[in-house]
């Protein structure tokens, strides 16, 4: 991840590491001084650049620093499978996988992100190919409008990792972070207990 603005302790580390490098050939000097003005002239412009791996692809983008993990997936990516809700951190819309566990992307900043693993609902299975807790919504009619129903399975298959008890107040518990204004509830949870029990 290239900083927001170069520090001076950081200039002089690049500069320190240059003048190591002389004894290396001018080559790497020219390297090493043409990565810094990149990252400054990225630094100027407020912009950040990230590399991260999502559903399986490394993908690098550069960035506003304020540019949350869901608008970098939606507007950047256009992986628009992941929904914004709320953007507050309140209904769980955006509920994408970070390293395998569950997280609500609109509260994380895309330059956090810098190597991890990112998967949303397009990673997770396609029409044709639907990863089992898709094919139980399905199954279940565990949705009426649909707009929640990315981040409820995305929320489930992550919680199928966790430990949580057997009973249906767990799995209602477990899911309390994700919302639904159509109250699908009742069948979305008979989708989650089916992929559990199998
Ligand atoms: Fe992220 Fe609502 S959009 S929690
Ligand atoms: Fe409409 Fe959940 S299915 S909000």
């Amino acid at each position: 991840m290239a900083p927001a603005s170069l520090s001076r302790r950081g200039f002089l580390q690049i500069i320190g590491v240059t003048g190591v490098a002389s004894g290396m050939g001018l080559p790497f000097v020219a390297q090493a001084a043409t990565a810094v003005a990149a990252a400054q002239a990225l630094a100027d412009e407020g912009l950040s650049q990230v590399t991260m791996k999502v559903n399986g692809k490394s993908q690098t983008l550069r960035v506003d620093n304020r540019t949350t993990l869901l608008d970098a997936l939606r507007d950047h990516l256009q992986l628009t499978g992941t929904k914004k809700g709320c953007d507050h951190g309140q209904c769980g819309a955006c509920t994408v996988h970070v390293n395998g566990r569950r997280v609500n992307a609109c509260l994380s900043l895309a330059i956090m992100h810098e190597g991890d693993e990112i998967t949303t609902i397009e990673g997770l299975g396609q029409p044709g190919k639907l990863h089992p807790m898709q094919q139980a919504f399905v199954d279940h009619d565990g949705y009426q409008c649909g707009y929640c129903t990315s981040g409820q399975i995305m929320s489930a298959t992550a919680m199928l990792h966790e430990a949580w008890g057997p009973d249906d107040a767990d799995i209602r518990e477990a899911m309390s972070g994700n919302i639904c204004r159509c109250g699908a509830y009742a069948n979305i949870l008979t989708a989650i207990k089916q992929v559990r029990k199998d």
